[in-house]
């Protein structure tokens, strides 16, 4: 387990809309390394980069034509390696986006495998054995080439699924993961990871990692396959991250990831904290974070204490936060945030609170996510400092707001967002029991009008984090004695017998004695 995870806070960015530097209108790695300082400065010290692979961008890059090259709109595989070394030399660990589960039709396997006579890749995607036969509850191409088969789509139609094997096998064409083809393709995704881990790169966030092996309802068959890659390499870059996009920490972790992240999807209750009609942390009260709570400790519980359940501000899939938590909603979200044990991901732009932009045309496959993948908003100047194309030739359109908040306008503004982020993460890293393996223990379990509290404790350390999104002051009832308070918003908490009171809409971390 890489130790530098026990303090990781992640900073997510999708380089097309982060910063431009050669006035394309997209961004690029120049443009990251120009950011290193400002990430770092607000307490940042690990990156996840979505996909920066030769590609046909019919899915924003998931769709990748070749593991080994970057595409050149956003630089060179030196200019990476640049931005791997600019940022070790601040402290800051990089995540590439590994998509093992699929490539894009022009990927030169798929052009190979399509081919009618048997070759080294016939067996690198799954196909069944006739054109009239389509692969059981998923997507399929055919007839593309003169191949008498089908070939399964992992995701949208652009994406050929890779072949890891099936768990459970009806047909003759549906392999196991030990035959020599889905061997194969795993040695081959291997080689890619090794690429460029030993080019700089400090670990993967795979990409439906839970999606590799067929037919395999309980995941069993993808377990086992990752706990193949990693008996790998943890011998060979034992300091190497893994991150799955899975959403089920007890399969993942148990495959071996350090790290999930609870989604958007899938059974955490994520999205009622903050994406749905009535959100844990609105001020209306009606949210109900119960459900949560419940499903997050199941998970601890069956995923053992020493992987990581990740909650993320928000992602390139999802709405943004600020479409569902508003103006000082957010501090409070962002409190819950910084104080959970799992590593934090924070996607590029939630910490100044940038809107989901309504409306939007669909960019590269996007569809309705285009609209939270809108260019950064650094500053007052023209495309709010992203980029000094024409404002037509930005990849995105950015929010037309005249009051769109921008980083130049939060940072000396001692009570924006900004550096309400600022301030928390430099907490985190102050204080181990705040840290990513710290224990928790709720308190109150954020029922509609309750407060959501819990004690987070780790060498010898232990402190209450409560927070009262509700617009009218709420208690609980606590025993433990409340020290010297760490950090409060809204208000300080009161202390009455066996109770603790919260004011409206507030946030507290105290000491516990
Ligand atoms: C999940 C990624 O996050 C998403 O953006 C992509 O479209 C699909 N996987 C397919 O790769």
């Amino acid at each position: 387990m890489p130790k530098w995870l026990d303090n990781a806070v992640f900073y997510e960015i999708y380089p097309q809309s982060f910063l431009d530097t050669n006035a394309d209108g997209i961004g690029d790695f120049q443009g990251i390394i120009n950011k290193l300082d400002y990430i770092r400065d607000l307490g940042f010290n690990a990156l996840w980069i979505n996909p920066c692979f030769l590609s046909p961008f019919g899915d924003a890059g998931y769709d990748v034509a070749d593991y080994y090259t970057v595409a050149p709109r956003y630089g060179t595989n030196e200019d990476l390696k640049r931005l791997f070394a600019e940022a070790h030399k601040r402290g800051i660990h990089v995540l590439l986006d590994l998509v093992p589960g699929h490539t894009s039709v022009e990927h030169p396997w798929f052009r190979e495998s399509m081919k009618p006579e048997r070759n080294e890749y016939s067996d690198r995607y799954v196909w069944t054995d006739s054109v009239w036969e389509a692969p059981e509850n998923m997507g399929c191409l055919r007839a593309l080439s003169q191949r008498d088969g089908s070939c399964a789509v992992n995701f949208f139609t652009c994406q050929p699924a890779l072949n890891y094997g099936y768990y459970n096998r009806t047909r003759p064409w549906q392999q196991s993961p030990e035959d020599e083809g889905p061997r194969a393709t795993l040695e081959a995704m291997m080689d890619v990871m090794r690429f460029w881990l030993t080019m700089g790169c400090d670990g993967f966030r795979v990409d439906m990692a839970m999606s590799l092996v067929k037919n395999d309802p309980d995941g069993l068959g993808t377990i086992a396959l990752w706990q193949k890659v990693f008996n790998v390499l943890e011998r060979e870059f034992p300091e190497a991250a893994m991150v799955s996009e899975w959403g089920e920490p007890e399969k993942s972790l148990q495959g071996g990831f350090h790290m999930d992240f609870l989604l958007h999807f899938g059974p955490s209750h994520y999205n009622d904290l903050f994406r749905c009609q009535e959100p844990y942390f609105s001020d209306r009260g009606l949210g109900d974070a119960s459900k949560f709570v419940e499903r997050y400790l199941e998970s601890r519980e069956k995923a053992g204490k020493d992987g990581l359940i990740c909650i993320p501000s928000g992602n390139h899939d999802m709405t943004r936060l600020a479409k569902h938590v508003e103006g000082e909603e957010k501090k409070l979200a962002f409190t819950f945030l910084l104080t959970m044990p799992g590593a934090p991901f924070v996607y590029y732009g939630d910490e100044i609170g940038m809107r989901y932009v309504e409306n939007l045309t669909s960019v590269e496959g996007g569809y309705e996510r285009t609209g939270a993948r809108s260019p950064m908003q650094w500053d007052s100047c023209v495309n709010a400092g992203f980029s000094a194309a024409p404002k037509e030739k930005l990849y995105i359109q950015q929010d037309p707001a005249a009051d769109r908040p921008t980083v130049a306008q939060q940072l000396p503004d001692p009570d924006s967002l900004l550096n309400f982020v600022k301030q928390l993460t430099q907490l985190r890293q102050a204080h181990p029991a705040l840290q990513n393996r710290g224990g928790i223990h709720f308190v109150s379990n954020g029922a509609p009008k309750q407060a959501l509290a819990y004690e987070r404790e780790q060498a010898g350390e232990k402190l209450l984090v409560a927070m009262n999104p509700f617009r009218e002051a709420v208690a609980f009832p606590y025993s433990g004695k409340l020290g010297e308070a760490l950090f409060t918003f809204g208000g300080a908490a009161s202390q009455k017998g066996e109770a603790v009171q919260l004011p409206p809409v507030s946030a507290v971390i105290y000491r516990l004695d």
